[in-house]
């Protein structure tokens, strides 16, 4: 049993959202608020249709909704009812003044602790949930500590590491969960406290805990190991293309050695999503910060290494396409950042789409689940006018469609449908030599090849 009877949890995004309705669906006795301050987001989760597309997600929320699971925007309300308040707002990239491109942006992280010092009427417990910088724990506790009368709080790290497409059986079965808080009798407390809601569903020897510091540090060091493995094998396959070695080949080798182990060793035209990139930066800014110039070049090169990944995709479709794509259509199967999810911050599939349209290409492309208006904005926020998107993007309702009259097909997202599409018909409807870019490595090549198309993979000399 746990002596948190209410919890609230401040933004409800890809993580707030299903992170929560997991705690509900597990912890019946525990009542869980879900807070946003936008109302269209907040309205989604009460409806039908869902903010956040995840495979089992709609399941989770619908058997707990209106039982012991609520999404509003009465955040004050929900912040002086609860005993536990978990903080999983948005920690972008700063654009902007000091640490501008690097480092995190803590403004709704602040703000978040200003309403709770503001409604705070008895003890309660903060946990950062957001991937914050190290020691931003002691920042929180500042502001309340400042700003609240009877202010009893203690701050925890509870980093989530849930991956976008899978979040449903990551929360259901985590590989572990880190709790990290103040090493004194009161933090202690707090840490048990959180340790036995998870309890309810996670056995005891994931729950790891540790001091704060390590807490705040482990999420961006995970996210930095992670990225840095894809953009380490990305680098080797730039060497295959020359040498004519076969990047998969190479992965299955390596990954056959316990020390390394087989995943996440996938080539691509680049990783993409909300995380690595803002949390390597974000690292990168901190070993600067802390006078360590050469561990930040160090990680800093994951990121450089991803961007020349999806630039030299982009610049291998044009120069394959005879150095000239003006005119042409191009179809662009994906735009999501990897499959099952409708996520596409940071998406590969941005930047390739912004170098072709600024080549003068005409693109259609389909994706299954991200809806235009979300396309748009994208390319709008990497530089793309309105008028160009008007003249040179088509938004198709099937892959089939996006390949019609091409010249060339792009996979920038490894939906599985797109594995198994009618390839007679696109190669009819192709203009000839009928040329396809697998940014993802998932089409059949060979099967391709036999039925005429010129087949550029990642990684295959
Ligand atoms: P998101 O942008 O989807 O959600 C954040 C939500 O917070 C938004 O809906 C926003 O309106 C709300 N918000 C901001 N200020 C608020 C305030 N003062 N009161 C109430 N609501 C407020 O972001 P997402 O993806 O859920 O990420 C949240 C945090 O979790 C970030 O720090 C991120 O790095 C971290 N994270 C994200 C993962 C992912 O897969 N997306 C995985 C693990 C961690």
């Amino acid at each position: 049993p746990t002596d948190v009877k209410r919890i609230c949890c401040i933004g409800a995004g890809y993580v707030g959202g299903p992170t929560m309705a997991m705690i509900a669906a597990k912890c019946p006795d525990i009542r869980v608020d879900v807070c946003d301050i936008n109302q269209p987001r907040i309205d989604a989760w009460n409806s039908d249709e869902l903010p956040v597309y995840e495979p089992g997600l709609d399941e989770v929320v619908a058997g707990a909704r209106g039982k012991n699971l609520f999404f509003t925007t009465a955040v004050e309300e929900s912040i002086a009812a609860a005993d536990l308040i978990f903080v999983s707002v948005g920690t972008p990239t700063k654009s902007y003044g000091i640490g501008a491109g690097r480092a995190a942006d803590l403004c709704y992280i602040e703000s978040a602790a200003r309403m709770i010092a503001e409604n705070a009427n008895g003890p309660k417990i903060i946990v950062e949930k957001s991937t914050i910088p190290v020691r931003t724990a002691e920042a929180i506790r500042t502001i309340l500590a400042a700003n609240s009368e009877n202010g009893q709080f203690q701050v925890l790290s509870n980093p989530e590491f849930l991956a976008e497409g899978t979040a449903v059986e990551d929360l259901e079965a985590p590989d572990r969960i880190l709790i990290g808080g103040e090493r004194t009798p009161e933090g202690d407390a707090a840490v048990e406290s959180l340790v036995r809601v998870y309890a309810n569903w996670v056995p005891r020897e994931r729950i790891l805990t540790t001091n704060l510091w390590s807490s705040e540090l482990s999420k961006l060091v995970a996210n930095a190991f992670l990225a840095q493995r894809i953009s380490s094998i990305n680098a080797i396959s730039a060497l295959c293309e020359e040498t004519g070695a076969d990047v998969d080949e190479v992965a299955r080798a390596i990954g056959s050695d316990s020390r390394i182990g087989p995943k996440f060793l996938k080539a691509s035209v680049g990783f993409g999503g909300s995380c690595f990139q803002k949390d390597i930066l974000n690292l990168v800014y901190l070993c600067d910060h802390f006078g360590l110039p050469e561990v930040a070049k160090y990680w800093n090169s994951v990121v450089t290494m991803n961007d020349w990944q999806k630039e030299r995709f982009s610049t291998r479709i044009v120069k394959t396409l005879f150095n000239t794509v003006r005119g042409k259509r191009i179809g662009v199967l994906g735009f999501a950042f990897k499959k099952d999810t409708n996520d596409t911050r940071e998406s590969a599939a941005i930047y390739v789409c912004r170098d072709l349209l600024l080549e003068g290409a005409n693109i259609a492309l389909y994706d299954p689940k991200v809806p235009v208006s979300t396309i748009r904005a994208d390319l709008n926020y990497v530089g793309i006018s309105d008028e160009v998107i008007d003249k040179q993007l088509t938004i198709c309702d099937s892959a089939v469609e996006a390949t019609k009259a091409a010249h060339g097909v792009a996979v920038l997202t490894e939906w599985d449908e797109f594995k198994t599409l009618d390839f007679d018909t696109i190669y009819d409807n192709m203009f000839k030599p009928a040329f396809v870019f697998d940014g993802r490595n998932i089409l059949p090549h060979d099967e391709l090849r036999a039925k005429g198309f010129e087949v550029y993979a990642i990684g295959k000399g």
